[in-house]
Formats: C-alpha cells, structure tokens, sequence
C-alpha cells in the first residue's frame, strides 16, 4: 500500500472498526436463514464450537500477519515468503464476488426501510410480498444501484471516519432493539417452539452439509479468509493486546448474530408452526418474518422503520469495508488514481451485481450446479474459495512461517499457544480438507450424505 498507515488511536477504536466490518448482514440476514434451515440448534452448536477454535485461531493468525508485516494480504504473504504470494491472491477474490451480491441484498434492506418510511408496512406482510418484489426485473436492481452508489460514495469521498463514528453508537441500538424483538417474539403464541428448535441440538441433523455452512458463514460473518482482518491488523500497535481484542470482536459478532436467530426463528415457529417450507426459505426469511412481527406490535410501523434503518447501517459499515478492500487490491496491483479504481469497482459491481440481482427473478432457470446466479456466488466464495484460503492459510502458518512467529507477535499465554498451535497445524487443516471435499462431492453428485 502506498498512502501511510494511518493507525488506531486506540484499541477500542480498532476492536469498533473491525466490528464494524465484521457485524452485517451476515449476521442479521444470513446466519438466521441458514440456522433455520441447516437445523436450529445443531447449527448453532457446530458453529459455537467452531467460532472459539477455528474462529480464534484464523482471527488471530490474520490480524496478527497483518500487524507483523504492516502490509495488506497480498504484500503480507510476499514479505513473509515470496514463494506463498498466491495465497494473497486467492484471498482478494471473495470480496470481489461478495461485493456485487452483498449490495443486492442491501438494495432489499433500504426497499424495506422506504416501505416502512412511506406507511406502507401492512403491505410487507402479505403473503408473496418479498417474492413478488424480489422477482421484478426492474425495481430490485433500482434499489441496488442505489445501495451501490451510496457505498461508493462514502468510498469515493474518503468519509469512513464519518461512518465509524456512527457505528459506535448503531451496535448497542442495534443489540437492544434486536433483545427487544426477541423477547417479543417470544410471547406469540406457538414461538416457544421455535425457541427449542433454535437452542437444543438435534443430532439427526448433523452432516457435513452442516458443517460447511456453519464453517463458511464463520468466515463470511467474521470477514475471515479475505485478507480483511489482516488488512485492519495492518494498522494496529504493536503495544495493544490482540487476544483480548479478537475475543471482543467474536463476542460482538456471535453475539448480534445469536440475537438474530432468536428473534426471526421462533417467529417462523409462531406464524407456520415450523413446517420445513417455512424453514428452508433460505435467502427470504428476514424480509418476510419481521414484517408480520411488526404489524402485531404496537407502534409497529415505526418500529419496523427504526429497525429496517438500522440494519441498512450495518450494511453499509460492511459494504463500505468490503469496497474498500477491492479498491486497493485493484490500487495496489494496477497504480491508478483512487478515483479512476472506485469508478471501475463500481462499473465491476454493476457487471456481477445485476445478474445476481436478475437470478432471483427473470433469470432463475439460468442454473449453475443447481444455484441460480445469486446462490452461486455465495456458494463459491463461502463453500469452496474461502476454505480453500482457510486451509493454505492454516498450513502457511503451521508448516512455513511456524505458529512460534505469531505467537510471539500476538503475545499469546500458554493455554492460547498450545491451543493455537493444535487447531492450526492438525485440527484446522484436516477438518477443513475433509468437510470440503465431502460437500463438493455431494454438490456434483459423487457422495449423498
Ligand atoms: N462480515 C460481514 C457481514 O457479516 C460481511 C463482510 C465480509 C464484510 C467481508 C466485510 C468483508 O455481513
């Protein structure tokens, strides 16, 4: 990177920032959806298990990668070892294809947040509602251009700071209102049995399947595997504490994306009794659950719209982050003006983003391995790149630099050590080879399970 890296004035600032980037839509749309359909509470507890080893150990590998060589993804692996630049590589491409779509979904968001603004929120909860949006060809990729040019704006403009700021105060709302829906929620009748659904595991629903969903929304929720974390370990001191910061910023995210859950599943339990329809609606849930929760509230329709405002924000803190990132790996590689790479970034987003926005709707037959567009890049950044980042990752540290060189920079007790070097050297490695080849597998046919 060319310009000076500016620092964290101070840790709170850096765990804050990387929270930001960390809490999104991952956690209030997606991790939601796929604990609804993936099982309740045997996903979460596959994912509680994984979020305090894999989860950990990643994050402080890469923070720590970061803070070790000052650098970015790709000029951090080639000032550890010229031999592993590639892992650098691999690493820019899944915010370059979650990008476009993560902006589809924050197009939805900021609909809902204008269907809310305008009184019009009894309307969202009719049946068919989302769907019949979603499935236009025109208004969905109107709301995304929109959603799309306000992250490029903030980008273009350089005001982050402007953003951050707001987002110290948006992550505490943001938890009490979701505390507050979720014990609404749960009250209505018939959600007491979406709340054991959402808490007991069931080991019946326990599969590799299981596995590498929960495994690829780690990363996905906590921007591993993408070279973000060790972009913001890039510009933290040396004299603050990484382990108690990583810990936070698992805390914040685990914690926003657990509230999610029991706030939207019960409600599925409350308004259709839990029939797997219902649960597997994967990418729709959030826009068609809440709804109904708000009509039944009292002062619903402003709540709704406070709620809906605050979720675009979250968005935008990790939209904003995400565009970041792609611009300067374009930046760092091509040497144009800033400027002239956030307008080709846009024109990139638009490319990729109105297929996947149009693979909702008019382009859903166009299939590829049985996802319609806007799947299939969720699928090939979560399932199958980022693992693969994950694993060479895991084996770089392990093998070629040797866990002692971050556990020295990280500063890590003896339990931590220990831990770290068991998860990344073994643990990490195999299970996330086997896990990956077992889905894939099973997404191309040669293995049921
Ligand atoms: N972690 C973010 C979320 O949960 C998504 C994201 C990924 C943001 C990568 C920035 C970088 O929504």
């Amino acid at each position: 990177m060319s310009e000076k890296r500016s620092g964290f004035s101070s840790r709170l600032g850096f765990v804050l920032a990387a929270a930001g980037s960390a809490v999104g839509l991952g956690n209030l749309w997606r991790f939601p959806y796929l604990a609804a359909r993936y099982g309740g509470g045997m996903f979460l507890l596959v994912y509680l298990v994984l979020a305090v080893t894999f989860g950990f150990t990643l994050m402080m590998a890469e923070i720590a990668i970061g803070r070790k060589t000052g650098l970015s993804a790709i000029g951090a692996f080639r000032a550890l070892n010229k031999k592993y630049t590639f892992i650098g590589y691999l690493a820019s491409i899944p915010p370059i294809i979650i990008l476009p779509y993560y902006c589809v979904i924050g197009g939805w968001v900021t609909k809902y947040l204008w269907v809310y603004l305008s009184g019009q929120g009894t309307a969202a909860t009719e049946t068919g509602f989302f769907k019949q949006f979603i499935t236009q060809p025109g208004e969905p990729v109107l709301w995304f251009a929109l959603y799309l040019g306000l992250t490029a704006l903030v980008v273009l403009l350089g005001v982050e700071k402007g953003v951050e700021k707001v987002s110290k105060w948006l992550m505490p709302v943001l938890v009490v209102l979701s505390l507050f829906m979720a014990v609404y929620v749960l009250f209505l009748p018939g959600a007491l049995e979406g709340v054991v659904y959402y808490l007991k595991p069931d080991f019946s629903h326990f599969s590799a399947t299981t596995v590498l969903a929960a495994l690829g929304q780690l990363f996905y929720s906590m921007s591993l595997a993408m070279g973000i974390m060790i972009t913001y370990g890039s510009y933290m001191k040396k004299e603050d504490n990484l382990t108690a910061s990583v810990r936070q910023i698992e805390i914040f995210d685990t914690g926003i994306a657990f509230v999610s859950g029991l706030m939207i599943v019960p409600a599925v339990f409350a308004f259709s009794g839990g029939n797997a329809e219902a649960l597997d609606e994967g990418t729709s849930l959030m826009f068609s659950t809440l709804p109904r929760v708000f009509a039944g509230m009292p002062g619903g329709g402003i709540i709704g719209g406070v709620f809906f405002l605050l979720v675009l924000l979250a968005a935008l803190t990790s939209s904003i982050s995400l565009m970041e990132t792609v611009v300067s790996i374009f930046q760092d590689k091509l040497k144009w003006s800033r400027r002239t790479t956030c307008l080709a970034v846009l024109g990139l987003c638009v490319v990729l983003g109105v297929p996947s926005s149009l693979g909702k709707g008019v382009w859903k037959s166009f299939t590829i391995l049985g996802n319609d567009i806007f799947d299939f890049f969720d699928f090939a950044a979560n399932s199958v790149i980022m693992p693969i980042v994950a694993f060479l990752t895991c084996v770089f540290v392990g093998y070629v630099l040797k866990p002692k060189t971050l556990i020295e920079e990280a500063r890590l007790g003896r339990r931590d050590a220990v831990l770290f070097t068991v998860v990344i050297r073994y643990v990490a490695p195999v299970c996330i080879l086997l896990i990956l080849a077992s889905s894939l597998m099973a997404k191309l046919g040669i293995l049921t399970i």
